[in-house]
């Protein structure tokens, strides 16, 4: 990312109130959290927004479904979403819901300006309409004549709407895209949206007359209509920071949503069309992710294969279950969801990885050293390897974590975790305990594993926060170690510094019981 600027904005999807929370709004959560906490590590100030998107029909059908009011349905179902998130360790700073006032003035505020611009006109039109998506279909977009997500046929209706002149800014938003490599990122997405520009871009109809739809934002210039659940959810990034004049706008000119790659086009191509209409400046960049299958399948109520991230946490623990999300799909591509996957990485990369190499450290701190980092002597050639790599993977990891890269992130630390254990075996510290004249040389290691582990424990921090702080507490460390800026540095722990060994950070899973086969 190339944006040298201290401040940053980072959104996710205002999620649908019409389904529970699952594994694919958590990773897209955890993501976004991941990023703001590097950021913050980074020094940055950040602001992190998440919340839920309750108008249109789907909502209301899913509330008749439960003999609830819309209202009292989306009340019910945002809270899980509210309350999961911390669950996760999600560190969003603000949650949003479409049905709250401070949003639907904003909506209205926008409609007006860019009805007021004359980019808003009111026409018939006729079309196929996927209920499912709340949108019309163009017949090329069909697959079979049927909606390529709903796989059902869409209904022809004709009515009288309001449309947004979405064709007129089609110019500026092929150039836009063009001179902003990142933008849309990663590449493919962005091909993907300059492609889909290629063709004419048709105006996007922005309304629902009441008589088939109640439940949303009434229009400001026409009470007999409500606003198509787009238009009135994208609005959610800015009315969230209070535009067009509270404080929070600062943040504005920072932002980078978080999406996956189902709603790349309202992102992509009406969103930036409409803040351009409104003469609010674009977002600074649109990051896309893929999708989680299960096991090679489209992950469905109907398959009975849906994750809940409370059932993985609660086997696995929330830091096992980020790490493993982050660690297993590549940004930006699609992966399958395994169970027994997780189990893998957390007994290898977890229990045998980086738990060994703390709990050995610190026993051998104990054994060796009465618990107290000692000081280091003179450095040899292997020390210094570690020391550089250690600069290295800091330099590697703050390049990927920014790119949003983050398998390669951690595959970078995991490198250095690999080389610190490879390092105990070479300079074999319970040798050079045994006679007192290599006690320096004994020093000298116990010292560089224990600053190996601080930084470590500073670059783990944004995906495992509560495992990085259970290293700083053992190894004696307050919170202050904990930004990069330090990770880069060496010799930090003062000497005599004492280390508290406690349980285990990772303990090893059987693989016998996965979640699925509980019950
Ligand atoms: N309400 C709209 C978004 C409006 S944003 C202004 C919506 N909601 S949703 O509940 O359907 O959430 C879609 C988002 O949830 C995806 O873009 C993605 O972030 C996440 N995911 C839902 N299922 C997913 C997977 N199977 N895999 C990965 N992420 C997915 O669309």
């Amino acid at each position: 990312m190339k944006d040298k600027t201290d401040m940053i904005y980072i959104t996710t999807p205002i999620y649908y109130v019409n389904a529970e929370p699952h594994l694919g709004h958590a990773y897209t959560s955890i993501v976004a959290d991941v990023f703001t906490r590097f950021n913050r590590l980074a020094g940055k100030e950040t602001y992190f927004l998440t919340g839920t998107d309750e108008h249109g029909d789907k909502i209301v059908k899913a509330a008749e479904k439960n003999n609830e009011t819309p209202q009292k349905y989306a009340d019910r179902i945002s809270n899980k979403f509210e309350s999961l998130w911390p669950r996760l360790n999600i560190s969003n700073n603000d949650f949003i819901r479409t049905t709250e006032e401070r949003h639907k003035k904003v909506v209205i505020e926008i409609l007006q300006k860019i009805y007021d611009k004359g980019d808003i006109y009111f026409s018939e039109y006729g079309g196929l309409y996927c209920y499912g998506c709340e949108r019309f279909y163009l017949e090329r977009e069909l697959i079979d004549n049927k909606c390529p997500d709903h796989k059902t046929e869409p209904a022809f209706i004709s009515e009288k709407n309001y449309f947004f002149r979405m064709s007129k800014y089609q110019d500026w938003l092929v150039d836009h895209i063009k001179k902003n490599s990142d933008f849309i990122r990663p590449e493919r997405y962005k091909n993907e949206v300059l492609s889909f520009l290629k063709e004419p871009l048709d105006d996007l109809c922005i309304s629902r007359p009441k008589s088939r739809l109640t439940w949303g934002i009434t229009l400001p210039f026409d009470d007999q209509f409500v606003t198509y659940v787009w238009f009135d959810a994208l609005i959610n990034y800015l009315s969230a920071i209070g535009y067009p004049d509270n404080k929070l706008m600062r943040f504005w000119p920072h932002v980078n949503h978080i999406i996956a790659k189902d709603i790349l086009k309202p992102h992509a191509i009406y969103w930036p069309t409409m803040l351009k209409a409104a003469g609010i400046r674009t977002y600074r960049s649109l990051n896309v992710h893929g999708f989680w299958n299960v096991e090679d399948n489209k992950m469905s109520k109907s398959l009975g294969n849906v994750i809940k991230p409370l059932d993985m946490i609660d086997t696995y623990g929330v830091d096992a279950f980020r790490f493993f999300l982050l660690r297993d799909m590549v940004f930006g591509l699609d992966s399958s969801f395994n169970e027994t996957s997780l189990i893998n990485r957390i007994n290898s990369d977890l229990a045998n990885d980086i738990g060994n190499l703390f709990s050995r450290t610190v026993s051998m701190l104990k054994k060796f050293c009465n618990s107290e980092v000692p000081a280091s002597y003179k450095l040899m050639e292997e020390d210094i390897n570690i020391i550089k790599q250690a600069n290295k993977t800091c330099e590697n990891y703050c390049k990927e974590m920014s790119e949003m890269s983050f398998h390669k992130g951690l595959i970078s630390i995991w490198k250095l975790i690999g080389s610190a254990n490879r390092y105990i075996v070479e300079t074999e510290p319970w040798a050079l305990a045994k006679s007192e004249d290599k006690r320096p040389r004994l020093n000298t290691v116990m010292n560089t594993l224990m600053e190996c582990l601080r930084v470590i424990a500073v670059l783990i921090n944004p995906i495992m926060p509560e495992t990085s702080e259970k290293m700083f507490s053992q190894m004696g460390l307050d919170a202050s170690y904990l930004n990069i800026e330090k990770a880069f540095l060496w010799d930090q722990i003062p000497a005599g510094t004492i280390a508290k060994i406690k349980e285990p950070l990772f303990p090893r899973v059987k693989d016998d019981k996965p979640v699925k086969n509980k019950n």
